[in-house]
């Protein structure tokens, strides 16, 4: 943590594929506080063959949203545990105006306040490049690219040793589906947050530590409010 800082909310925001599940790893060990990712509880659900889970499956495998009600319980119930006292990394939350709304609430009930919206710019034609790259390990979850962060050997988990595999939702047509909704639906909450002047903007064009860098560099300096 910081020393600026008493609590760390953060929100990462950014196109499908920014590299927001990235940073928010790296700066969850750093920080020391949890990385909440609403796409890995989602795929959580799905794993686990939950009713709940079957309904986002169909929805995430099309590339759109899963009901802001269904999100929006899982969010509260989440931040609501001990582990989220004292920060939190949010990562795929919230995704629209409405879900920005609900997170504003939830953050009054429990008394606390968003730090910062970090947000990861980078073109979308890098963004079909990365996602069409990304493998990730079934049993651990890590993330690898098959070009710029490849595993060790072919195309196995450096830690576990099983087969890496491709998300659903990264074919290149629900990409460019995930990459419409972001600019409809999720963009417009980069001006929201900017009128509460909580955004900072990070070149994610650039190597992973680049990125972090950026990133670290932008929350030692002072609250502009
Ligand atoms: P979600 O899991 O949130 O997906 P996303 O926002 O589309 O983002 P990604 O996880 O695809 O990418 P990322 O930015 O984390 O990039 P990553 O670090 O992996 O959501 C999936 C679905 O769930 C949604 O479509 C929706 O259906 C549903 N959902 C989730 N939240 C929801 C919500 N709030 N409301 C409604 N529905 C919701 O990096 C990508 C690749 O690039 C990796 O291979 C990585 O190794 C590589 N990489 C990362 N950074 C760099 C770099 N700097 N240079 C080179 N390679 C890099």
């Amino acid at each position: 943590m910081t020393s600026i800082y008493r609590s760390l909310n953060l929100i990462l925001l950014g196109p499908p594929g920014c590299g927001k599940g990235t940073q928010a790893k790296v700066l969850s060990e750093k920080y020391h506080v949890p990385h909440v990712s609403t796409g890995d509880m989602l795929r959580s659900e799905v794993r686990r063959g939950t009713e709940l889970g079957m309904k986002a499956k169909e929805i995430m495998d099309r590339g759109e949203l899963v009901p802001d009600s269904i999100v929006g319980s899982m969010i509260l119930r989440r931040l609501d545990e001990a582990d989220c006292a004292r920060g939190v990394i949010l990562d795929g939350y919230p995704r629209n105006v409405e879900q920005a709304g609900v997170l504003d609430g939830i953050l009054a009930e429990l008394g606390r306040t968003l730090e910062r919206v970090i947000v990861i710019e980078v073109d979308d034609d890098v963004i079909v490049r990365r996602l069409g790259g990304r493998r990730s390990c079934p049993k651990c979850g890590r993330v690898y690219h098959m070009e710029y962060n490849p595993p060790r050997d072919d195309a196995t988990c450096d830690d576990c040793g099983i087969a890496l595999v491709q998300r659903d939702d990264d074919r290149e047509d629900v990409i460019r589906e995930r990459l419409r909704l972001y600019h409809e639906k999720t963009a417009p909450l980069v001006q929201l947050y900017e009128q509460r002047g909580l955004v900072v903007r990070v070149d994610g064009n650039q190597p992973v530590e680049g990125v972090t860098e950026g990133i670290v560099e932008a929350l030692g300096t002072p609250l502009n409010r």
